[in-house]
């Protein structure tokens, strides 16, 4: 049995003082690293889908590196639209990995260890130029990479920032997926099997948890705010002041579950 937790876009500024929408993204990430480590548990592995940073500028991943050094696990991290992957690599402490990819321009790699030895999981890198759009798109060499090295006889795990399939919510269908990820995830599914254990993503947001093509998606939300997420929304709006979200993911030798924990900000109140 392995216990991960799974975390996304802290959103991270140059300082403690940074805000977002009236949300101090340093204080709301402290309150979740402090949530983490008050679990009865200690995870085997930690993971962020992305986001670490608001700004990818050198004082950002510090201040990033800094906090979320307290988190009591080792940690592997997605590169989100707002990160930029060489700078990762150089300022947080990743947990050990294989390298699917030439890591530094782009982060995709099979977590190693022993956790990795139970499950296969991989961290893909779908950011395209911010200029492109808020979107993502996985390469070629990438999925190639994650098929060839999937191995046939154990569970799979994919953790990608931007989820691969949609969630049922116009403007974010439209706007936030792998712009080729549903093809993605059917090649996926037809070399793992029912070995696949489920897509694990951020970006959104939003807490969405559901089956997409008989395989589970789970999309954790962002300790700074939220978004709004309508069936028919053409835009999303911005819900600042919540709750600190992490989930869950235990897997068992048959089984996947996911347990959103939404925790109070301050905490205690
Ligand atoms: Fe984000």
């Amino acid at each position: 049995m392995l216990e991960v937790i799974h975390i996304s876009d802290t959103h991270f500024g140059p300082d403690r003082s940074h805000m977002i929408r009236g949300a101090n993204s340093c204080q709301r990430a402290e309150a979740l690293v402090a949530g983490i480590r008050a679990l009865p548990f200690v995870p085997d592995f930690i993971v962020h889908t992305g986001d670490v940073v608001n700004d990818p500028d050198p004082a950002s991943f510090a201040l990033a590196a800094q906090v979320l050094a307290d988190l009591p696990a080792p940690v592997y991290y997605a590169a989100g639209n707002h990160d930029e992957a060489s700078m990762m690599r150089e300022a947080l402490a990743f947990g050990p990995l294989e390298p699917l990819t030439v890591l530094g321009g782009r982060l995709c790699y099979r977590i190693a260890g022993a956790a990795g030895e139970k499950v296969e999981f991989f961290v893909m890198d779908g950011r395209v130029p911010p200029e492109e759009g808020p979107h993502g798109h996985l390469s070629d060499s990438q999925m190639s990479a994650v098929l060839d090295r999937i191995s046939g006889t154990k569970s799979v795990a994919v953790f990608v920032h931007y989820p691969l399939t949609p969630i049922g919510s116009k403007w974010i269908d439209e706007h936030l997926l792998v712009t080729n990820g549903a093809d993605f995830q059917r090649a996926l599914a037809a070399k793992a099997g029912d070995r696949l254990r489920g897509i694990f993503s951020g970006h959104l947001h939003r807490a969405v948890t559901l089956f997409s093509g008989g395989v589970l998606s789970s999309c954790v939300s962002s300790p700074v705010c939220e978004f709004t997420a309508g069936p028919e929304d053409t835009s999303c709006q911005f819900l600042a002041g919540g709750a600190i979200p992490f989930n869950h993911l235990t897997f068992t030798a048959d089984a996947t579950m996911v347990k959103a924990y939404h925790l109070p900000f301050p905490a205690g109140s």
